[in-house]
């Protein structure tokens, strides 16, 4: 009988290759299937920042997104189209488990915090083994480069979607000490307006691409709304408090 392989979700850091950790290495480099999610036509972020570690013997098995953008014309729907993706991503994994073969999927950040890999988990780990290696996420790289403490003391951080409707964003930015808004993107003009609207600009920090070698912090009043890319998020850090 077949010992079934182990699915591994590697996180792999924000974008310096150096931060890759140590154990997400050594997993990476042993497992014979390596799975990473891909735009039409890109590279593979994750990808890119494990591909020099990897073997020729090594499967490389990308899973290429079949919509960049979750604004779609009726009568298609994101939510459909991307459950079947990784319906279909999970099935052809599951085949490589199934005949005996570890599959590790490379995430960016972290695979708990906002990574397709969690798609992938919630379909797969009930049937197989699964491993989550936690990896430096995106806020936390981008507090670094921005150079600053994001909480003080007993100060509480949110971490916010910029996908969210303009009032809630203002009531959940309103009720919070410090806070993380992530996949800004197309919604940075919103998010900008309501940082505005409650005094938090002065405060907001901006960073694009994160420890990437193409990384860009630019003040909040320079960010050009129509480039603001994907990888790209604000802080806004707690008050500073002089410990
Ligand atoms: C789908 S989430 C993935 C988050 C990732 N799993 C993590 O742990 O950071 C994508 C969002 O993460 C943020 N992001 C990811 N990498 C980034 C980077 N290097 N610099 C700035 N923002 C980044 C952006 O806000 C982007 O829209």
């Amino acid at each position: 009988m077949t010992i079934a392989g182990k699915l591994f979700g590697i996180g792999v850091g924000p974008g310096d290759p150096e931060l890759l950790t140590l154990k997400a290495l050594r997993l990476l480099q042993a497992a014979p299937v390596v799975a990473y999610f891909v735009a039409k036509g890109k590279r593979g972020n994750a990808f890119g920042i494990i591909e020099d570690h990897l073997r020729d013997a090594q499967t490389r098995m990308p899973l290429v997104y079949p919509v960049t953008t979750e604004a779609l014309e009726p009568p298609l729907s994101y939510e459909t189209i991307i459950a079947d993706f990784y319906d279909t991503a999970a099935a052809l994994i599951g085949e490589h488990l199934a005949a005996g073969r570890d599959v590790a999927v490379v995430c960016e950040g972290d695979p708990f915090f906002y990574g397709s890999y969690m798609y992938l988990h919630d379909r797969l780990a009930g049937r197989f083994a699964a491993e989550v290696v936690p990896g430096v996420c995106s806020m936390l790289g981008g507090a670094a480069v921005l150079g600053t403490p994001l909480v003080y003391r007993n100060q509480s951080l949110s971490v916010l979607s910029g996908v969210l409707p303009e009032d809630e964003l203002r009531r959940k930015l309103a009720d919070t000490d410090a806070a993380v808004i992530m996949k800004l993107g197309r919604n940075f003009d919103k998010v900008r307006r309501v940082l505005e609207d409650l005094g938090l600009s002065e405060r907001a920090l901006y960073v694009e691409r994160a420890t990437m070698p193409n990384e860009r912090i630019v003040p909040l009043a320079q960010v050009d709304p129509s480039a603001s890319p994907y990888f790209s998020l604000l802080v806004v850090p707690g008050q500073k408090w002089q410990g």
